[in-house]
């Protein structure tokens, strides 16, 4: 039976693409974007761009009332205290990179960071290259069959050494939600600070951030239907306490002479330079459009698409998925078929998934794989959108195999 996508007329993009014949299957990699972001651009860039907390001007003044109500939307969304908890970056990467910086100071030899096997590489190199620095021990919690972080072993794992535990919500290969509630707790009992890597959570669901207990919460913007070049680090008030800034320029000092200076604190402290001021703009527009939508459809949507997707995956002979995901994606091999091979003949017959390691090359490598295919789904996505990927793989197979 047809399941339309009520909300496929707000992204102008997908009606672009089917002229071009293409069907969007790779939104976790990025989204395309609501007209109200569109809109939200054009009036900025229309009615006057201009620096934002520096100028006493008109432009000046709207610009900033614009890019701070933006912070607000985003403490809203996220259920953050106080949106001084909201630090502007330029992606959840550059999120996580300020945190290796800025916590650098607080570790010492012998210390440990722990991290779990699936993360992607932006919440893995960053700890690495601070446990190189630093002469810690980077302490990797294992993954079971299922695609969860194996809670037994994790709980063994972090102990009184662990001064820091950097976890994804939702996996980007494997569609699973891991298990935060046991693991951030536990961590937090050992005294080890917490980061949850939300790039892909954040986009399914409100996730609240003082429930969930975490001291960090980065996501990138582009991933949840916003502008590229904008990230949120959300951070605990006394976890953001302990960060020392990491860039320097303009906007994030306080006084400064020739040989010293000293700096605003969290979240223009950590805010050096112009802000992408239009993303952020956008983002808060952004995020205006998601909440006027029914979430309970939205997530019902979702899920019905999803497993549409495993079912017509899981008939297919020789087929194997990664995991058992749960939400959104989907990731796959074909035994005897190499990957790109696959997606060669979906991208020749127009259907736009990604292949290949998914940036978590240590995960694809520990399941004995190069690359896996991976379909992903948003709310734009209708069952024709699946019907074209399965058409199109069955044909693809059919000269492979
Ligand atoms: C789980 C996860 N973390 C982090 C990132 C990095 O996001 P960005 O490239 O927008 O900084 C991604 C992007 O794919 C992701 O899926």
């Amino acid at each position: 039976m047809f399941q339309p996508s009520p909300w496929r007329a707000d992204f102008p993009a997908i009606a672009a693409l089917e002229r071009q014949h293409q069907t969007y299957l790779d939104s976790a990699a990025t989204t395309q974007k609501p007209q109200a972001l569109l809109d939200a651009l054009s009036h900025y860039y229309g009615h006057g761009a201009a620096n934002v907390h520096r100028a006493q001007h008109l432009p000046g003044a709207l610009a900033t009332q614009a890019f701070e109500a933006s912070r607000d939307k985003v403490a809203a969304w996220l259920n953050a205290a106080d949106s001084h908890q909201v630090i502007f970056t330029h992606g959840a990467t550059s999120a996580l990179n300020l945190l290796a910086y800025g916590l650098e100071h607080g570790f010492n030899e012998g210390d440990e960071i722990a991290i779990s096997a699936l993360e992607h590489h932006a919440n893995l190199l960053p700890w690495q290259q601070l446990a190189r620095r630093r002469n810690l021990r980077l302490v990797i919690l294992p993954v079971n069959e299922q695609g969860f972080i194996d809670l037994n072993q994790a709980l063994q794992l972090i102990g009184p050494r662990t001064r820091l535990l950097a976890v994804s919500q939702l996996s980007n290969v494997l569609g699973t939600w891991q298990p935060l509630p046991a693991l951030l707790a536990h961590a937090r009992a050992q005294g080890a600070l917490t980061v949850v890597d939300g790039a892909q959570g954040v986009v399914h669901g409100r996730h609240d951030v003082q429930q969930l207990g975490c001291d960090f919460y980065v996501f990138s913007s582009h991933k949840l239907y916003g502008p590229e070049g904008v990230g949120v680090l959300y951070g605990r008030k006394q976890a953001l306490e302990q960060l020392l800034h990491w860039q320097f320029g303009g906007e994030m000092v306080q006084l400064a002479d020739y040989h010293a200076a000293s700096f605003r604190p969290a979240p223009l402290g950590f805010e050096a330079g112009t802000p992408p001021i239009a993303g952020v703009i956008g983002l808060g527009a952004t995020l205006d459009y998601l909440a006027s939508l029914d979430a309970l459809a939205v997530e019902r949507h979702e899920a019905s698409l999803h497993q549409h997707l495993l079912r017509g995956l899981a008939d297919r002979d020789g087929l194997r998925i990664l995991g058992t995901p749960q939400t959104a994606l989907v990731s796959f091999v074909v035994d005897g078929v190499h990957n790109a091979d696959i997606a060669h003949l979906l991208t020749e017959q127009g259907i736009a998934v990604r292949a290949g390691h998914h940036c978590a090359m240590p995960l694809l490598k520990g399941l004995g794989l190069e690359g896996a295919i991976r379909v992903s789904l948003a709310v734009y996505n209708d069952s024709d959108d699946l019907q074209r990927f399965f058409d199109a793989l069955d044909q693809g197979l059919e000269l492979l195999r």
